[in-house]
């Protein structure tokens, strides 16, 4: 369940959920990149199959509404076709400059959601705050931030190799940080009609601690795909229908389903081609038709779909 807002707004909007459905003027997926110096539309609705930088490089500048995403953290996890383990500063290097170049393709109040985890336990570094920094640099400004809180086991699970021991206890993260930046402006200027969000959701999720279960790998395999959920609410809160949307990393293409599926443009980028073809099959599928059960009733349905919980 979504937390409750500790502080309700006295007058809330009452914004309605408009037309589900593709973006407005019926574009396809495309998995090739434009022409070089095409204009921002042509670079809509496309999967990009290649390396971010080279990707990125032919965006052009102001274009991108928001871009959300969680890089490759470093850790050697298990990605079909990337190792995953650079060294701490040459990781942080070649991500700056994918910052700069988020910096460049964002319009001015453009977004950024970062999502990072805090890695390892035992030899705990804050990559959040030193990625954080990096963004800045590059020439976001930080605006606030929200915890994605996964705890969904038992209340068995604890740092047991420490039980009790105040000698050296563990603290078991079960939560990532999702950092929101945005350039120049605190305001995405917009047609208010386009806005989305529904009264109960605002109110819910202006809470910054969001209580979404992780997804279990189901998609090609990906050790890391983002549960639909979170990405839904980021799109709601912080875009307008319409907008365009850019995950960079975007791995088997959870922001650009749902980008999608809420009638916003989007753009994907990942060097995998295993990744990237399972984004297009994702894409593939048919759009949901609207909301055809309420919100209490959806949790139920993602609930049954999941199975028992083990
Ligand atoms: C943390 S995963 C993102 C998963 C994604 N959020 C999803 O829902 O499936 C990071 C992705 O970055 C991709 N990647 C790693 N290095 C890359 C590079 N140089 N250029 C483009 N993509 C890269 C990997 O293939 C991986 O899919």
């Amino acid at each position: 369940m979504a937390p409750i807002a500790s502080q309700t707004p006295s007058k809330p909007p009452t914004f309605g959920r408009g037309p589900a459905g593709p973006p407005p003027d019926g574009a396809v997926v495309a998995t090739e990149a434009p022409a070089h110096g095409s204009s921002a539309e042509a670079w809509r609705d496309r999967i990009l199959c290649g390396d971010v930088l080279e990707q990125m490089r032919g965006l052009p500048s102001d274009s991108i509404h928001m871009a959300i995403t969680s890089p490759p953290y470093n850790v050697g996890a298990g990605y079909v076709d990337y190792e995953d383990l650079l060294e701490y500063r040459s990781y942080r290097d070649w991500l700056s400059r994918v910052w700069r170049e988020t910096a460049r393709v964002l319009v001015p109040g453009g977004r950024f959601a970062l999502n990072i985890a805090p890695t390892s336990i035992a030899q705990y570094r804050p990559v959040h705050m030193d990625l954080s920094h990096d963004v800045e640099r590059a020439g976001l400004t930080p605006r606030t931030e929200i915890i994605w809180y996964k705890q969904n086991m038992t209340a068995k699970r604890t740092a047991w190799g420490s039980f009790r021991s105040p000698r050296h206890p563990h603290i078991i993260p079960s939560w990532e940080y999702v950092l929101l930046f945005h350039k120049e402006s605190w305001k995405l200027l917009g047609d208010a009609e386009l806005a989305d969000i529904r009264s109960e959701e605002f109110v819910a999720w202006s809470d910054g601690l969001w209580k979404i279960a992780p997804v279990t790998a189901h998609h090609a395999d990906h050790p890391a795909a983002f549960p639909e959920e979170l990405i839904r609410r980021l799109l709601l809160y912080f875009t307008y229908r319409g907008n365009v949307v850019l995950d960079m990393f975007g791995g088997t293409g959870t922001v650009a389903c749902v980008a999608r599926q809420l009638g916003r443009h989007f753009v994907h980028i990942d060097r995998s081609r295993a990744y990237c073809d399972a984004a297009e099959r994702r894409l593939a599928g048919p759009l949901p038709r609207g909301r055809r059960t309420k919100p209490s009733e959806r949790s139920k349905v993602r609930a049954h779909r999941r199975g028992p919980a083990a």
